[in-house]
C-alpha cells in the first residue's frame, strides 16, 4: 500500500466530522433523527459522525449498485436493500461517502422524499464538485475535492482500502 499518498488525514477527518456531528446536532436540537447510510462506503465516516450527534438517533442503512469495480460510473443506479424502517415523518439524514457526478444522491433523494419525511438532509463526507452531473448539493459537506480517485475512511477501490485511516489518493 506504499504507492499511496495521504491525501486528508486521520487527524483533520476526525476534526472536521466532530464539527458536522455538533452542526447537526444544534440544527435538529430536541428532535430524533434517522442517520441513513449508504453501503458500503459511508459506513465507517456514520459511525464516527453518530458519536458526536447528541440527539436522540437510529441507524438504517440503504445498499445501491455503484461503479463495481472501475473508476467510471455506469450511470445507472439500482436499489439493492432499501430501508428497514418507514421514513414517514422522520427527520432523516442521509449519510453518504462521496458526492461526485450525483447521479447516486438524485435517485436516492427521489426515492427517500417519496416517504414523506419531516426533513431530509444530505451529510456527505467529500465533494468532488467538479464531476457533478445532477443539479444536487449536500447540506453537510466534509471537504471539497478535486477530481481524484481517492479510497480509505470506507472509501474502496475494487473493494480494497476501505479500512486505511486516512483519505488516499490512488496514482
Ligand atoms: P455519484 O453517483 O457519481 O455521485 O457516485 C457517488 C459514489 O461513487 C460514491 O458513493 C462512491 O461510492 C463512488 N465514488 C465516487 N468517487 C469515488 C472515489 O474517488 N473513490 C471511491 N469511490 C468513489
Ligand atoms: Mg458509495
Amino acid at each position: 500500500m506504499s504507492e499511496l499518498k495521504i491525501y486528508i488525514s486521520q487527524e483533520k477527518i476526525a476534526k472536521r466530522v466532530a464539527e458536522i456531528g455538533e452542526q447537526i446536532s444544534k440544527d435538529f436540537a430536541g428532535e430524533s433523527v434517522v442517520l441513513l447510510g449508504v453501503l458500503k462506503g459511508a459506513a465507517i465516516f456514520l459511525s464516527d459522525l453518530s458519536r458526536h450527534i447528541s440527539l436522540d438517533a437510529s441507524f438504517d442503512f440503504i445498499s445501491v449498485s455503484s461503479y463495481g469495480n472501475s473508476k467510471q460510473n455506469s450511470g445507472e443506479v439500482r436499489m439493492l436493500k432499501d430501508v428497514d424502517q418507514s421514513m414517514e415523518g422522520k427527520n432523516i439524514i442521509l449519510v453518504e461517502d462521496i458526492l461526485d457526478t450525483g447521479l447516486t444522491l438524485t435517485f436516492l433523494s427521489k426515492v427517500l422524499k417519496a416517504h414523506k419525511p419531516k426533513a431530509f438532509k444530505i451529510a456527505a463526507l467529500l465533494d468532488k464538485k467538479a464531476r457533478r452531473l445532477e443539479n444536487i448539493h449536500a447540506d453537510y459537506v466534509g471537504f471539497e475535492i478535486p477530481d481524484e480517485f481517492v479510497v480509505g475512511y470506507g472509501m474502496d477501490y475494487a473493494e480494497r482500502y476501505r479500512n486505511l485511516p486516512d483519505i488516499c489518493i490512488v496514482p
